[in-house]
């Protein structure tokens, strides 16, 4: 199994991830809320869910607390993830399977074509260079029922220089005040967090455009902030 590198690997990197920044994201909860309104307007009670770099399975415990009756595939390349997934979902294990492998090239593994209702992904595409998310963006519609929806709650890319530097500032302040820490400490550990190598980032309105161009209906951002997003399309 060939995995693309990443610094989600390492043990700190995931950790402080889940203890420090998951919960302290701009309008985290705001953004799974408009995954499931999007989700139920267009294709409500989804019975097959994927979820893409899922975590420790942030979005998938949000999803099969509300379906019930769904089955979801989570997969993620990094081990200490998938170890925390296996923790966190134990609730739902009877409800899902957790997959240790890279999303990219792989989805047709794990999935026949057409048989997938709702797939989602929350801050992992966008380590993929664009060529490949495109790719991706691709492989996910073959996988998708007809009428079924992707969502991808998303780190873009600013407009400019200045925007993206409100984006980090903003972030930086949530970060310190949901964890009571100090902020210059928060604003040196967030400037040199080894993920941000990691990261490719692009304006959304040009992976909504990509969505179009593939086929997706009703493709669009449905919620903005800075340089988070939630986006895409119903096949
Ligand atoms: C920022 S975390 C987000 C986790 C979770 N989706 C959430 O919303 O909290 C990004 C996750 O994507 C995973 N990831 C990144 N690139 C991947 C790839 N090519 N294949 C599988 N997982 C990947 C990382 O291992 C990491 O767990």
């Amino acid at each position: 199994m060939k995995m693309s590198k990443t610094h989600w690997q390492r043990h700190d990197v995931t950790h402080h991830y889940l203890e420090q920044v998951r919960g302290a994201i701009p309008f985290g909860a705001e953004q799974a809320k408009i995954m499931l309104q999007v989700v139920d307007h267009f294709a409500p009670n989804p019975k097959k869910i994927m979820d893409l770099g899922c975590g420790n399975g942030f979005l998938s415990e949000i999803l099969l607390k509300t379906y019930p009756e769904a089955f979801a595939t989570l997969i993620d390349h990094s081990k200490p993830m998938i170890e925390q997934a296996k923790l966190h979902m134990t609730d739902y294990s009877a409800q899902c399977e957790i997959i240790h492998d890279d999303f990219s090239h792989s989805l047709q593994k794990y999935a026949t074509s057409q048989s997938i209702d709702c797939i989602v992904s929350g801050y992992a595409i966008h380590h993929l260079p664009n060529k490949q998310k495109r790719e991706l963006y691709q492989e996910i519609y073959r996988v998708l029922t007809p009428g079924g929806i992707f969502i991808n709650i998303e780190h873009t890319a600013s407009a400019s220089s200045q925007i993206e530097k409100l984006h980090d500032e903003l972030f930086i302040d949530h970060i310190t005040v949901l964890n009571k820490r100090n902020r210059q400490e928060v604003a040196t550990e967030y400037y040199a967090r080894p993920d941000k190598e990691d990261n490719i980032l692009e304006p959304v309105y040009n992976q909504v455009n990509w969505l179009k161009e593939i086929g997706f209906k009703n493709a669009d951002c449905y919620f903005k902030w800075m340089e988070l997003a939630v986006f895409g399309g119903v096949k």
